[in-house]
C-alpha cells in the first residue's frame, strides 16, 4: 500500500467504524416472543451461581460456578421436583445449568412478601460454605421468560444506565457476611395488544432480614431491619421471601436485550482501534514499500548479473558493473525449499491453524451480521463448534498441501494426525481442568450426553471431512518450486544479535498483540466476570488488523532472515507470528495480578489452565497466518528471479 492510499484508508476507517458501531448492538431476535394474558404464569428459571465483580473493589475472587440447587445453599426447590431446561450445546459447554423454580409470577399481578417455601435450617458446615461464597461475591442468576434478572448500573464514564445480569447472594456488612433472603422482583412488561403482554425487563433487588417469618400457606411477614447472618457455630433458621412488582413499559420486545449489551467505555475501543489501525497501516505500508522497492531492485540486479555473466562468458573481460558477487537472499535459492525439521508437525499445525482461522473469521462475521442473538443462550459457542466441525475439510486440505510441499512421505500419519491434534489437546485440557471442578463440587462438569454429542460431531462429521480434504490436497498437483534445491545444505553464517530466534520473535510478536489487546481485555472480562460480550464490530476490525500485522511483520522478518543467508524460514515464520501468544499469556497473568484475587489455589489452577489453552490456540492461529503469508511471499520472490 502506498502512503497516500494508506492516508485514504485511515480517513475511510472512522466512517466504516461509524457504520459498524451501531451494529455492535444489532441482532436478529432469536426467540419468538411469548405473550401472556393477565394472571398467566410467567416462568422463572434459575441458573448456576457465578462469581462476580465485588462492590467493595473491582476484583474477582473465584472462577467456579455452583449449581443453584446445591444442598449447601438450601434454596427452595419446586414442589414438583427440579428439572433441567432444554439448552443448546454451546450453552451447556459454557456452564449454563438452567432449572425450574418454585417462584410464582403471575403477569400483571403484584405480590408483596410471599414465602418461597417453609423454614430452612442451615447447619454450621453449610453456613460456613455459604458465608465463603458471600465473601467471594457470588451472584445469583435467574431468567424470567428467558431474560436474565439483573441490576441496573450506571456507566461511570458515559453515565449510561445498563443492566448487569445477576444479583448478589449476600453482602458484607461490617466485615460480617449477610445472606440476602428477600427478593424484590421488578418486571417490566410491554402491552403488545389487549391481553397480550410481553416481558421486556427484569431487575431484582435482594435484601436481608432476620425477622422474616412464614405464617402458613406461602404468606410471610417480611421484617425490616436486622440483617441475617448465618452462624458458623450453631443452626440458623432462614425464611426466603419475595415480592413481585409489574410495571408497564414502552420498550418493545424486539429491543429488550439492548440494555444488557452495553458497550463498556466505547471511547477506549475507538481510541485503541484508530490507534492500532494507524500503526498497522503505517507498518504495512512501510513493509510493502520497503519490500517492493528493495525486491524490485534486488531482482533487477540479480537478473542483470545473470546477463552480465553470460556476456562475460562470451569473452568481454572483467565484470565492471561495480557490483559484488551475488549477495542476500538469492544466495540461498538452492536451500530455501529444503524441507524443515519435523515437517509433519508443522503441516499438522498449519492445517489446524487454518481450520481455527476459518472458524474464528466466520463466527465473527456471523455475529457481526446479527445472527447470534443473545436470547439464544450459548449461540456463539454453538456456532464455533459447528464451524470448527465443518472446516475440518479446510484443515485437512491445507495440511496435506503443506506436507506435500515439504516432500513428506508418511501420508497415513498426516491424514490421521490432522483431525486429531487440536481437538485432542482441547479435549484433554478440558478434561483435566474439569477434574478440579468436580473435586470442588462446583457445577460446570459437562453432562455425559453433551460429551457424546460433541464426540460424535467430531468423529462422524469433522474427521471424514478432514480426511476428504486431505485426500484432495494429496491428489492435487504439488506446488511448483521455482528453484531447484541443492544436494548439500549451505553453511549458515552467524546471525547478528537481533536476528537470533528468541529476540527477533519477541520483538516482532508484540505487534500483532498490540492490535488486539484492548479487545482482549473486554473478552477476558466477559469470560471471568460473566458479562455479555457484544462488541463484534470492534472485534471484526481488530481481527482484520491482527491478520495484516501478523502477515506484514513476519514477511519482513523472514526477508531479513534470508538476507542474512539463513534459509530456515518455515518454523521461524510460524514462531515469529505465534510469539504474540506469549504476550497474550503474559497479559492473562498480568490480569490475574491486577483484577483477580483468588482465595483458593484450585481457582488459580483453573485460570492458569484456561489461559494456557487459549494462548496455545492463539499461537496456532497466528503462527499459521505468519507461515502462510511467508510461504506465498517466498514463492513469489524466488519465482521472480532467474536461476540457471
Ligand atoms: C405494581 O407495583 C408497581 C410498583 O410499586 C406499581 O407501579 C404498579 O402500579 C402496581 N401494579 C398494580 C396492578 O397494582
Amino acid at each position: 500500500m502506498s502512503p497516500s492510499r494508506c492516508g485514504a484508508a485511515v480517513s475511510i476507517l472512522p466512517a466504516l467504524l461509524l457504520l459498524l458501531s451501531p451494529a455492535s448492538a444489532f441482532y436478529l431476535p432469536g426467540v419468538a416472543p411469548t405473550s401472556y394474558r393477565d394472571g398467566d404464569k410467567v416462568p422463572l428459571n434459575v441458573n448456576h451461581l457465578t462469581p462476580a465483580e465485588s462492590e467493595r473493589d473491582p476484583q474477582v475472587r473465584s472462577v467456579f460456578s455452583f449449581d443453584y440447587y446445591l444442598p449447601e445453599f438450601h434454596f427452595c426447590q419446586p414442589p414438583e421436583g427440579t428439572k433441567y431446561e432444554y439448552e443448546s450445546l454451546g450453552s451447556i459447554l459454557f456452564g449454563d445449568r438452567i432449572q425450574n423454580s418454585p417462584f410464582e409470577l403471575k403477569m400483571g399481578i403484584n405480590e408483596s412478601c410471599k414465602a418461597v417455601c417453609g423454614k430452612q435450617t442451615f447447619p454450621p458446615e453449610d453456613s460456613k460454605f455459604v458465608n465463603r461464597r458471600i465473601f467471594q461475591d457470588y451472584n445469583i442468576n435467574w431468567l424470567v421468560d428467558g431474560l436474565p434478572a439483573g441490576q441496573l448500573k450506571k456507566d461511570t464514564i458515559t453515565e449510561e444506565v445498563y443492566e448487569s445480569p445477576g444479583f448478589p447472594l449476600g453482602t458484607i456488612i461490617d466485615d460480617l457476611p449477610v445472606l440476602n433472603n428477600h427478593y424484590d422482583i421488578f418486571i417490566d412488561y410491554h402491552e403488545f395488544s389487549q391481553d397480550k403482554h410481553r416481558v421486556v425487563g427484569v431487575t431484582v433487588q435482594s435484601s436481608s432480614s432476620a425477622d422474616a417469618k412464614e405464617i402458613g400457606d406461602g404468606v410471610a411477614l417480611c421484617g425490616e431491619g436486622t440483617p441475617l447472618s448465618l452462624s458458623e457455630s450453631g443452626d440458623t433458621d432462614v425464611v426466603f421471601t419475595y415480592s413481585v412488582y409489574w410495571n408497564p413499559s414502552p420498550t418493545p420486545f424486539a429491543t429488550r436485550w439492548d440494555k444488557y449489551l452495553h458497550v463498556y467505555d466505547p471511547r477506549i475501543h475507538w481510541f485503541s482501534l484508530i490507534n492500532s489501525a494507524v500503526i498497522v497501516c503505517f507498518l504495512v505500508g512501510m513493509v510493502t514499500t520497503i519490500l517492493f522497492r528493495t525486491l524490485r531492485k534486488d531482482i533487477a540486479r540479480y537478473n542483470r548479473l545473470d546477463a552480465v555473466a553470460l556476456e562475460d562468458l562470451s569473452g568481454t573481460g572483467i565484470m565492471d558493473d561495480g557490483v559484488q558477487e551475488d549477495s542476500g537472499w538469492k544466495l540461498v535459492h538452492g536451500d530455501v525449499f529444503r524441507p524443515p525439521r519435523s515437517p509433519m508437525l508443522l503441516s499438522v499445525l498449519v492445517g489446524n491453524g487454518a481450520q481455527l482461522f476459518m472458524m474464528t473469521g466466520f463466527t465473527i462475521v456471523f455475529a457481526l451480521l446479527g445472527f447470534l442473538s443473545p436470547s439464544n443462550r450459548g449461540s456463539l459457542a454453538t456456532m464455533m463448534i459447528i464451524f470448527h466441525t465443518l472446516f475440518g475439510f479446510i484443515g485437512g486440505y491445507i495440511s496435506a498441501r503443506v506436507y506435500k510441499f515439504f516432500h513428506g512421505e508418511a501420508w497415513k500419519q498426516n491424514f490421521i494426525y490432522t483431525p486429531m491434534a487440536l481437538p485432542c489437546l482441547v479435549f484433554g485440557a478440558f478434561f483435566l481442568l474439569n477434574l478440579f471442578v468436580w473435586a470442588r463440587h462446583a457445577s460446570g462438569a459437562v453432562p455425559f450426553t453433551t460429551m457424546l454429542v460433541l464426540i460424535s460431531l467430531w468423529f462422524v462429521i469433522s474427521v471424514p471431512l478432514s480426511l476428504a480434504g486431505s485426500w484432495l490436497g494429496f491428489k492435487a498437483k504439488g506446488i511448483h518450486e521455482p528453484t531447484r534445491t541443492n544436494q548439500i545444505p549451505r553453511q549458515i553464517p552467524q546471525a547478528s544479535s537481533y536476528m537470533r530466534p528468541i529476540p527477533s520473535m519477541l520483538l516482532v510478536g508484540v505487534l500483532p498483540f498490540g492490535a488486539i489487546f484492548v479487545e482482549l481485555y473486554f473478552i477476558m472480562r466477559s469470560i471471568w466476570f460473566s458479562k455479555f460480550y457484544y462488541m463484534f464490530g470492534f472485534l471484526f476490525v481488530c481481527f482484520g488488523i491482527m491478520i495484516m500485522t501478523c502477515a506484514a511483520v513476519t514477511v519482513l522478518m523472514v526477508y531479513f532472515l534470508l538476507c542474512a543467508e539463513n534459509y530456515h524460514w518455515q518454523w521461524r515464520s510460524f514462531f515469529t507470528a505465534g510469539a504474540s501468544a506469549f504476550y497474550v499469556f503474559l497479559y492473562a497473568m498480568l490480569y490475574w495480578v491486577k483484577t483477580l484475587s483468588f482465595t483458593s489455589w484450585t481457582s488459580g489452577v483453573l485460570y492458569l489452565g484456561y489461559s494456557l489453552l487459549i494462548s496455545t490456540l492463539f499461537f496456532v492461529l497466528t503462527g499459521t497466518i505468519g507461515f502462510l503469508a511467508t510461504w506465498m511471499f517466498i514463492l513469489k520472490i524466488y519465482g521472480a528471479i532467474k536461476v540457471d
